[in-house]
């Protein structure tokens, strides 16, 4: 199986923590033609701190070249030094998902046309346009599945991070939670929803994932910037344990066509351990700092080959692909051609 990347990987959406910015990145003179500006009244006032700025880059390009690579070895060291504190947890099984939610997919799977209102029913549908949050997982397995995490995390194992805007957390497929859990939840479990939720967006077609679970703490990592996603569903779930503040907001659809609309932004209420969030990739959201305590969210990027094949999510071009080393972003050679540029 080989996998590929859209060639933007490696040029676009660098993101600029100490700036709060997100730039694209062909060359030095491309940079200072786009953002020079921009980062000049953010504070990066000195030729010096615009060198570091052109290193941070640099470094984080590199990142990418290596990531494939890099992924691939830890998942090798992991999968023979890491010793599982709950390995029963890497394997799913019902009792681990809440019964409303099993309820939920049975009902959609039992029915062909399954009726919006009825879905709509047994789900909490929010202020934010086509966002929804439902009970997903039970508390026990949250319980278990963070003392997992906290686990991983002390070993020595080499880590790595699931990306440049959260330095603590973990890459599923690494730990080895793709396998028997995360590609059947996402099969079985999640597809029969979206297939209602998002038809438009791949909803019944998702197939690939890329899942994380990123931490939040005082003093660590403890907001998450306005964005949006490479998925075209993202699954958002709160695990625990316990924390203050840390709700999700959602603002507009990302099109680089239109410029930047400043949409009300929504504030969900989806940081309640065990619910799920359900959104559309594209559409920007970002984290409220924590004020307190600890947060871990399961993050499941759901892709659709169908979709993404036609129009890059990062990029909106058609996308121009590289085979790469590790898992890739969900992109096939073959696959239908659909227009979603123009969705
Ligand atoms: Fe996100
Ligand atoms: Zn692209």
């Amino acid at each position: 199986m080989t996998y590929f990347v859209c060639r933007c990987f490696f040029t676009n959406n660098i993101f600029l923590k100490k700036y709060n910015l997100h730039v694209s990145y062909h060359d030095i003179q491309q940079l200072e033609r786009d953002y020079l500006q921009v980062l000049r009244k953010r504070g990066c006032d000195t030729e010096e701190k615009l060198q570091e700025v052109r290193d941070e880059i640099e470094r984080e390009v590199d990142r990418r070249k290596r990531l494939g690579d890099d992924s691939l070895k830890r998942k090798e060291i992991i999968s023979t030094k890491y010793r599982p504190l709950h390995p029963d947890i890497y394997c799913l099984k019902d009792e681990y998902l809440s019964p409303e939610f099993l309820d939920l997919v049975r009902y959609c799977k039992s029915n062909d046309t399954a009726d919006y209102n009825e879905v709509f029913g047994r789900i909490n549908v929010c202020k934010a346009d086509r966002v929804y949050t439902f009970p997903f997982f039970t508390s026990e397995f949250c319980h278990l599945f963070v003392d997992e995490m906290e686990h991983f995390e002390a070993n020595d194992c080499p880590k790595g991070r699931p990306n440049t805007m959260n330095k603590y957390g973990v890459l599923l497929n690494e730990i080895g939670f793709d396998e028997n859990f995360l590609t059947p939840l996402r099969e079985n479990y999640l597809t029969p929803l979206t297939s209602v939720l998002f038809p438009d967006w791949g909803g019944g077609n998702l197939d690939s994932h890329k899942a994380f679970v990123v931490k939040y703490k005082l003093g660590e990592d403890t907001d998450l910037n306005y964005h949006y996603d490479n998925a075209e569903v993202t699954l958002n779930v709160s695990m625990g344990k316990d924390f203050t503040g840390g709700e999700l907001y959602f603002g507009d659809m990302f099109d680089p066509r239109s410029a930047s609309k400043q949409n009300a932004r929504f504030t969900e209420n989806s940081h309640v351990p065990t619910i799920a969030l359900l959104h559309r990739g594209r559409h920007r959201h970002g984290a409220w700092p924590i004020t307190s305590g600890e947060r871990y969210n399961l993050i499941i990027w759901m892709r659709s080959s169908e979709v993404r094949n036609a129009c890059c999510p990062m990029c909106y071009n058609e996308p121009d692909l590289i085979s790469t080393k590790g898992f890739g972003d969900g992109f096939t050679k073959k696959g239908n051609i659909v227009e979603v540029c123009t969705v």
